[in-house]
């Protein structure tokens, strides 16, 4: 079945603590915390230590998706605050290949990020070090932005690259009901979604419905 990964860039952030809580009862598989640090994307967010905070109160896997540049200057920050998946953008990364060795070797699933405009190719001689693959559905920066339907062929050809290696692909941006269903079906193992699951306090059903 397919995982869902609730962003906590729309949960309330006044009353985190809640949330974290609210979104493992409504049964959660992991917390999707993104990082911006307002260079690489037009907007700031967390650092290592709200990962940390939050890596006290669930057990959930967290997966930190570092939206910033030279993130292999901050990699040690996240894996020592408790990230279990550290996910840099291809675009990024200067040297994708030794990005991703230094995440495996201080204990973290490695995962790469693709843009809508980046090809999938980039993947193509580092797939033996991946964890996962996220495809991002819109452009990075901010909740709430409509799903770009071409990245489903996106979806599509990474499954194919992948072919039975033991990697998951995660789609973020975007997720509804309806574009849940499509990714699926196209080949993703998690979506993210933050506005669609903050937007009524029935987390649960929220949740459920993007299985
Ligand atoms: C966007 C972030 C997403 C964002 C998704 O840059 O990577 O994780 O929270 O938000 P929704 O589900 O609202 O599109
Ligand atoms: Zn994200």
């Amino acid at each position: 079945m397919v995982k869902i990964a609730p962003s906590i860039l729309s949960a309330d952030f006044s009353n985190l603590k809640n949330e974290i809580i609210a979104l493992e009862k409504a049964g959660a598989d992991m917390i999707h915390i993104d990082v911006m640090d307002g260079h690489y994307v037009p907007n700031l967010t967390f650092g290592p230590e709200i990962v940390r905070v939050i890596r006290s109160l669930t057990n959930l896997p967290l997966d930190v998706h570092l939206m910033v540049e030279k993130p292999e200057t901050m990699i040690h920050w996240f894996t020592q605050a408790g990230a279990d998946i550290l996910t840099v953008h291809a675009e990024a990364c200067k040297h994708l290949d030794a990005t991703l060795n230094s995440i495996k070797e201080q204990g973290c699933k490695a995962g790469v990020s693709l843009n809508p405009a980046t090809s999938e190719n980039v993947l193509t001689y580092v797939l033996d070090k991946v964890d996962q693959v996220l495809v991002m559905s819109v452009n990075p920066g901010f909740g709430g932005q409509v799903f770009i339907p071409e990245q489903l062929q996106k979806i599509a050809r990474i499954k194919s690259l992948i072919g039975n290696r033991n990697i998951q692909i995660e789609v973020d941006g975007g997720i509804n009901p309806l574009t849940a269903a499509e990714c699926v079906a196209a080949g993703a193992d998690i979506l993210v979604a933050g506005t669609s699951v903050f937007a009524s306090k029935d987390y649960r059903k929220n949740i459920d419905a993007l299985r």
